[in-house]
């Protein structure tokens, strides 16, 4: 038994003991550290030393009806399910912290209320589309509203391929490649992807990033980072604004700073940005063709890459995203 006793002690579970007359044997240190039952427990009625009124409830209901019960119950700002094996002679009482599983299921249902609100609007818009473009006749009208409809089309494909890439980023599924890669290079493709945005919105590039700066890391991942950066530095610049990339060595790790002349991010936003879905005005970045996900992108491909990112701004004047990434 005392085997058994100090087992119990050392579990990360609740266990309780109570004989036919309501009485409690036994309750471990789980039980009394968590405030779940009162120290003097031993012979008392379980009433009077259990600390959770939906405990004693849960406990009469099983005891009286003499069937087995699965609560759940709050205490002291954890979540628990309480298992009640009720026997001849003991009722067995098992107490289990979910915490951490119900806040995992929390946002796993805010996850998918997230895509399926950024699904909807695009399948909406685009229903209304082929609806119209159905009854249209004339040939011109017709082609302006299948640009509009391959348009949502388009941005419904870049949410689900940034859902993928991100899914696999987290759960570590995704494999990243160390090979040198030649960050002037880098930067020189990225520009040279988005340089119709920068055009179209004034913006004017610059990489000063020293020509043969190596760093360490994936190339296509490091693509796909600086790739959401600098659409950020244009999409949220202003007219006639600037994007600058430079790279340096500091310590352990190669710095990238990518900064812009843009309109800059309110100081209370800054510790949410890199959350996934977060905008900071939500309908003007919607505007823009953003769901949200890029900057969470960029902080898991760096994480991935051991390294992490950090982030300066000053509302209306710009801002500057650093990546450190480690030298070996
Ligand atoms: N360089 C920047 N200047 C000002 N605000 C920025 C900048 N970068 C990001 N933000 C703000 O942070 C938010 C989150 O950025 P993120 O890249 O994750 O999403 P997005 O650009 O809206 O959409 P997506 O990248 O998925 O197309 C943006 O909506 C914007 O409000
Ligand atoms: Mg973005």
């Amino acid at each position: 038994m005392s085997l058994l006793k100090e087992f119990l002690s050392q579990v990360g579970e609740g266990y309780l003991l109570i004989d036919k007359e309501g009485r409690v044997v036994f309750g471990n240190e789980f039980m009394i550290k968590r405030g779940l039952l009162k120290e003097d427990f031993e012979g008392k009625p379980y009433y009077e030393c259990v600390n959770n009124l939906t405990v004693v409830s849960c406990l009469a209901e099983a005891t009286s009806e003499k069937r087995d019960r699965l609560c759940h119950f709050d205490h002291e700002e954890r979540e628990y399910s309480l298992y009640v094996f009720v026997g001849s002679e003991l009722t067995v009482v098992r107490f289990s912290d979910i915490t951490e599983l119900k806040r995992y299921e929390r946002s796993r249902k805010e996850f998918v209320a997230n895509v399926s609100h950024e699904l909807k609007t695009p399948i909406a818009v685009l229903k209304s589309l082929l609806e119209t473009l159905y009854e249209e006749e004339d040939r011109e009208e017709k082609r302006a509203f299948l640009e509009k409809a391959l348009k949502r089309v388009e941005d419904m494909r870049r949410l689900v391929e940034d859902l993928l890439i991100l899914t696999k980023l987290e759960s570590g599924e995704e494999r990243i490649r160390r090979e040198e890669v030649d960050l002037r290079l880098l930067i020189e493709e990225v520009f040279e992807l988005l340089e119709p945005q920068a055009v179209e919105h004034s913006v004017s590039l610059l990489n000063l990033v020293e020509e043969n700066f190596k760093v360490k890391g994936d190339w296509d991942k490091l693509f796909l980072l600086f790739k959401n950066l600098v659409d950020n530095s244009i999409k949220y610049n202003k007219q006639g604004g600037k994007v600058e990339v430079k790279a340096y060595t500091r310590g352990n790790y190669s710095v990238v700073e990518v900064s812009d002349t843009g309109i800059g991010i309110p100081k209370e936003h800054l510790p949410f940005i890199f959350e996934r879905f977060y905008r900071v005005e939500p309908s003007r970045s919607r505007e823009r063709g953003g769901t949200g996900l890029g900057l969470s992108i960029v902080k898991h491909i760096a994480l991935s890459h051991g390294g992490r990112v950090e982030v300066e701004s000053k509302e209306g004047e710009g801002s500057t995203f650093r990546v450190y990434l480690p030298l070996e």
